[in-house]
C-alpha cells in the first residue's frame, strides 16, 4: 500500500482555500509555541501558504535533504506494523486528501494538513529523521505484542503529541499539536497535568485519537527522542537499534 505512486489530484481553488486558510491560522497561532527544530524546519522545507503541496516536490526535497521520501498512505490511518515498516524504510506516509470547507475545525479522516505542517520540517533535519528510521527499527525488532504498543505510545507521546523544554519555556514538539489549534492550546492550559517523559509510563498510558489528551509528557531536548528509544531497547533486552 505504501508503495504505491504519489499523486497530486485536481484540487479545486476551494481546496487550495482550505489549505491557505487553515496554514495562515495555525501559522500565527502555533508560532509563539512552536518548538526551535520546527522553525528551522519550515522554511528548508518550505511550503506554499497559498496552494496544496505537491507530493512529489516535496518527496524530492527531502530526498536531497536527509535521504527521505514521501509514500502514499492511501488516505488511511495505517496499521502500526505498516507504519514502523516506512519509518525504518525512510519513507514517510502522506494523504493528499485536504477536508472539506465546512470541517475547518475538525476532520474525521487524517488530511494532509497535519502531515505536511505538523510532520515535515522535521524531518529536514538530519538527526530527527535518522531518529525517526531508529524508531522503526526499534518496532520491527521485538515480536511481542506488549512492546509493541509499548513503542508505539512512546513514538506517539513524543513526535505526535510530545511538549518540549527550551530554556524556562515549554514549547509544542508534537506533530498533532501543530495541526490542532484545541489540542495545543488544551496541552498548554495549566490545568492539564504535563510529566517528565518517563518511559514507563508513558508505555502505560493509552493514546487518544478521537478526543483531547487527559495528560502531556515533556521532552528535555532535540535529543531526547534518540535516548528514548536506545533506554527502551536496553530496557526491554531489544537489540540496539542501528
Ligand atoms: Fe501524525
Amino acid at each position: 500500500m505504501t508503495n504505491q505512486m504519489l499523486v497530486m489530484p485536481a484540487y479545486t481553488e476551494e481546496d487550495h482555500h482550505t489549505w491557505a486558510t487553515l496554514y495562515a491560522r495555525q501559522w500565527e497561532h502555533v508560532a509563539p509555541y512552536a518548538c526551535q527544530q520546527w522553525l528551522a524546519g519550515m522554511p528548508v522545507l518550505g511550503l506554499d501558504p497559498l496552494r496544496l503541496p505537491d507530493p512529489r516536490v516535496y518527496s524530492g526535497r527531502l530526498a536531497e535533504l536527509t535521504g527521505w521520501t514521501l509514500s502514499d498512505a492511501a488516505n488511511a490511518y495505517l496499521g502500526p506494523t505498516e507504519w514502523f515498516e516506512a519509518l525504518a524504510d525512510r519513507r514517510f506516509p502522506v494523504t493528499n486528501y485536504i477536508r472539506r470547507p465546512h470541517e475547518i475545525e475538525f476532520t474525521p479522516l487524517p488530511d494532509l494538513f497535519h502531515e505536511y505542517f505538523g510532520h515535515l520540517a522535521f524531518f529536514t533535519d538530519h538527526f530527527f529523521a535518522e531518529t525517526a528510521r531508529l524508531f522503526g527499527e526499534l518496532y520491527l525488532s521485538s515480536s511481542d505484542e506488549r512492546q509493541h504498543l509499548e513503542i508505539s505510545r512512546l513514538w506517539w507521546f513524543s513526535t505526535e503529541f510530545g511538549l518540549i523544554r527550551e530554556g524556562a519555556d515549554l514549547k509544542i514538539y508534537g506533530a498533532g499539536l501543530y495541526s490542532s489549534p484545541g489540542e495545543m492550546s488544551h496541552a498548554l492550559d495549566p490545568n492539564i497535568p504535563r510529566y517528565n517523559f518517563d518511559i514507563r509510563q508513558v508505555a502505560g498510558t493509552p493514546s487518544a485519537v478521537y478526543s483531547y489528551h487527559p495528560a502531556y509528557f515533556i521532552l528535555d531536548d532535540p535529543q531526547h527522542v534518540r535516548r528514548i528509544v536506545y533506554d527502551y531497547a536496553r530496557m526491554e533486552g531489544l537489540p540496539l537499534p542501528s
